[in-house]
């Protein structure tokens, strides 16, 4: 089955099982659907210099933007945690760099338990292009 095929849940899982993550040993993934209607995934990328690992969420944006796609529809992230994984703080300015506000966002567990969220409802009060206007 193609990627696109996949629902972004199965996409995301799917992924997740790849995720290099041998310090923390947390494995996440990520799928996003675009506009387009493409999708993309992405796992976290430890390293042993620890501050130079990425997120799961970072690589499936860049493999969009890669791909040649910059507008995000919807989002899915999974990790193996008691309650759906929340994005890190990054993660969250990440996504707003690429979607409307209202986009949603799922976050999920192994165990089949999900939270549905939004982008902009992740990051309230969000850094913007326009607070780098002065009129
Ligand atoms: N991680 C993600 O990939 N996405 C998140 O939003 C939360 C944290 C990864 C980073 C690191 O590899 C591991 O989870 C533990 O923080």
């Amino acid at each position: 089955m193609s990627v696109s095929a996949m629902s972004l849940s199965e996409a995301a899982r799917n992924v997740r099982a790849l995720a290099y993550a041998p310090y923390s040993g947390f494995q996440v993934g990520a799928a996003l659907r675009t506009v387009a209607g493409h999708v993309h995934v992405g796992c976290n990328v430890e390293n042993v210099a620890y501050p130079e690992g990425t997120c799961a969420e970072a690589g499936a944006i860049a493999a969009m933007v890669a791909a040649g796609e910059t507008a995000i529809a919807e989002v899915y992230v999974i990790a193996d945690s008691p309650t759906p994984v929340p994005p890190c703080g990054g993660c969250r300015q990440k996504l707003m760099e690429f979607a409307a506000p209202d986009t949603p966002v799922t976050l999920a567990t192994m165990d089949g338990a999900e939270m549905r969220t939004t982008v902009g409802a992740l990051l309230p009060g969000a850094f913007g292009s326009d607070h780098m206007e002065r009129t």
